[in-house]
């Protein structure tokens, strides 16, 4: 059963947290499903994960919507939220709305916004629409790669007023949870502390009410960067260099395929075929002498 918004809020009243992960196709989407993950974030961090661009900001919602459709086709009983990239909500709010509505066509049940109070306008009409939205503030990863790069947020109080700020003007507007990236385990609790929708927390300590990492990351599926908050529960890049690396010796071994990965055909229809080959190639060799 796919846990309903009202059910995501009651785990932070129940003192439970909320497991979140990206997902990005079929497969990581159908992991997610299996291991009963409650929210599924289609992250426009796809953009760097599985399109290798430097930043999220040239991810277009035409690339989000194929990341979407696998997912919504894999977590069929998760919650799924879907990134707003860059562009998509900015430019005026019937541009946003539609985008929205894209998604929530699509099958998602949710879009998240990257922004402070200058999203508030667009979260109270997207709310007033029913469309839940899940905001995120700390770094912000469209914009920060223009400004002052990815560095750690609420290390000041005049940061962590404005981070405060932030929170309770969006859970005013009606967002159902908030994403803290990158925000000072201190602050971050305290905020999430003093507001009533679930904090989810990425590289902002335990004290949120939930906790999202990038699938590719918790896997392991990067053979360079690893951010201090990311914890590696596999190696999965090293297992699939040598996954790939003994195909590639079986093949030029010949020990790939073998007999218990091939097909036959009947020793009588192989007869009939190898007689035709005959004919073929006498036909061919009169034809040449002719
Ligand atoms: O795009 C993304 O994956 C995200 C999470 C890191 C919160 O926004």
């Amino acid at each position: 059963m796919i846990p309903n918004i009202n059910e995501i809020q009651q785990k932070k009243k129940k003192n439970e947290k909320i497991v979140v992960l990206t997902a990005y196709d079929l497969f990581t989407a159908k992991i997610c499903n299996d291991c009963q993950i409650d929210i599924v974030l289609v992250g426009d961090s796809a953009g760097m994960v599985s399109l290798g661009y430097s930043s999220t900001m040239p991810v277009t919602m035409d690339e989000m919507v194929v990341f979407c459709k696998g997912v919504v086709n894999g977590a069929k009983n998760c919650l799924i939220v879907a990134d707003m990239p860059f562009g998509s909500y900015q430019v005026n709010s019937s541009l946003a709305l539609t985008n929205a509505i894209k998604f929530i066509k699509l099958g998602c049940h949710a879009v998240k916004i990257e922004g402070g109070l200058e999203v508030v306008p667009l979260v109270r009409k997207m709310s007033d629409y029913g469309i839940p939205v899940m905001g995120h503030i700390g770094l912000q990863p469209q914009t920060t790669v223009l400004w002052e790069g990815y560095g750690v947020q609420g290390k000041t109080k005049e940061s962590a007023v404005a981070l405060y700020d932030q929170a309770i003007e969006l859970e005013r507007a009606g967002v159902f949870s908030i994403v803290l990236e990158l925000v000072t385990k201190q602050v971050a609790e305290l905020i999430s502390k003093s507001i009533n929708i679930p904090t989810i927390g990425i590289g902002s300590g335990s004290g949120c009410d939930g906790q999202v990492l990038v699938y590719y990351d918790l896997v392991g599926m990067f053979d360079k960067f690893k951010p201090k908050f990311v914890k590696r529960y596999l190696d999965a890049y090293e297992l699939n260099l040598i996954a790939v690396k003994n195909f590639k010796s079986d093949v030029a071994s010949k020990t790939f395929p073998s007999e218990e990965h091939s097909f036959s055909i009947p020793d009588s229809e192989l007869k009939k075929f190898r007689e035709f080959l005959e004919t073929k190639t006498k036909s061919n060799l009169d034809n040449q002498t002719l």
